[in-house]
């Protein structure tokens, strides 16, 4: 991560008088909270933190307002929740110059067990929703012939996972209209960028959601139990053995603001970057066998639902 620092560190814009306006979305916990804490200590900054209407009494007393500070509900998923934001942040401090989409959810599913209901709501909080807070804060940033838009990705949107596919739809198309509004913003003068977080020191997998069919799956035993009973303690030790916090993910953030014009993509932390380079550098054909070999407890995975045809390293 800290590589970062020394690759950009000439780009690195020097603060001025202007006090750009930051919006971040999702700052009730996990990095969205750490993002709170560092641009807060920061004075270069006014600060939007946003949260969905549970957690707005703790951020009000953690963060309390002042003159660089305000904190508002913000509902990602909802329309006249989103408008209302953009339109005290428009009357109060002229728009927002930089847009922090970090709000987002996880299932923890496989495909047979989501119903279009879940579906709905993984793209909406991940997709659907950032992308309409883009909309609503582009024309003011073109006006102003500036500004930054950071989408805050995940290893999952370059490389997916079983159990994870809905979650991993949601970020591939995050990735893919970060990637078009590049180009499209570039002449504006407005930055894009997607930082990719790969597994992140934290408790976060405690907010993983599960649909009815997979909860019931996972404490049972039916073709997919294994499959859960597999995943989920695999996925928490990863995120137990990860090196890195979510408060480097946050300072990360804070160097890509800090920076003029800076990359499209930015992984975060080293399993951001092993999987980056693994997913590029490996030819398909074994990436894939490779990385099923290395599921937990695999082999056993559907045992005794199917006539499961024998397979080979190779056939895979
Ligand atoms: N943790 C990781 O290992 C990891 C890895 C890769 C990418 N990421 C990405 O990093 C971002 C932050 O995740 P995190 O690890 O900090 O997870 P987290 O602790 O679960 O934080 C997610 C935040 O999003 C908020 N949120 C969910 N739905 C919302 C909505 N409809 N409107 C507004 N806010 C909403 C949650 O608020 P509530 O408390 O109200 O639900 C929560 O504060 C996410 O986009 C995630 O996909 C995380």
């Amino acid at each position: 991560m800290s590589a970062y620092k020394y690759v950009y560190w000439f780009k690195r814009i020097r603060p001025n008088s202007y006090k750009p306006v930051i919006l971040i979305t999702g700052c009730a916990s996990g990095i969205g909270l750490e993002l709170a804490k560092v641009f807060t200590r920061v004075p270069n900054y006014r600060v939007v933190i946003t949260a969905r209407k549970g957690s707005i009494e703790k951020l009000h007393s953690l963060f309390p307002a002042s003159q660089n500070i305000r904190v508002y509900e913000l509902d990602i998923t909802d329309d006249v929740s989103r408008k209302q934001v953009v339109g005290k942040i428009c009357s109060e401090w002229e728009g927002v110059d930089i847009l922090i989409n970090n709000a987002g959810i996880s299932y923890r599913s496989v495909i047979e067990h989501m119903t279009s209901k879940d579906e709905s709501l993984q793209m909406a909080t991940n997709y659907f929703g950032p992308m309409s807070l883009i909309r609503a804060v582009l024309p003011n940033m073109r006006k102003k012939g500036r500004g930054k838009i950071i989408n805050i990705s995940s290893v999952s949107g370059m490389l997916a996972m079983p159990t994870m596919s809905s979650y991993s739809a949601s970020k591939a198309a995050l990735e893919g209209a970060s990637e078009a509004l590049w180009y499209e913003m570039r002449p504006f003068g407005i930055d894009v960028s997607l930082v990719q977080p790969g597994f992140i020191h934290s408790e976060s997998f405690k907010n993983v959601r599960y649909t009815e069919r997979g909860r019931q799956s996972e404490d049972g035993n039916d073709e997919y139990s294994q499959f859960y009973k597999s995943m989920r303690p695999f996925i928490s030790k990863l995120m137990g053995l990860s090196r890195t916090p979510a408060e480097s993910v946050a300072q990360l953030i804070l160097l890509v603001v800090q920076t003029e014009r800076p990359p499209l993509w930015v992984p975060a932390g080293f399993g951001a970057e092993f999987f980056y380079y693994l997913r590029r550098l490996m030819p398909r054909r074994l990436l894939h066998p490779l990385l099923f070999r290395f599921l937990p407890g695999v082999r056993h995975w559907g045992e005794g639902f199917s006539r499961k045809r024998k397979t080979t390293f190779w056939d895979l």
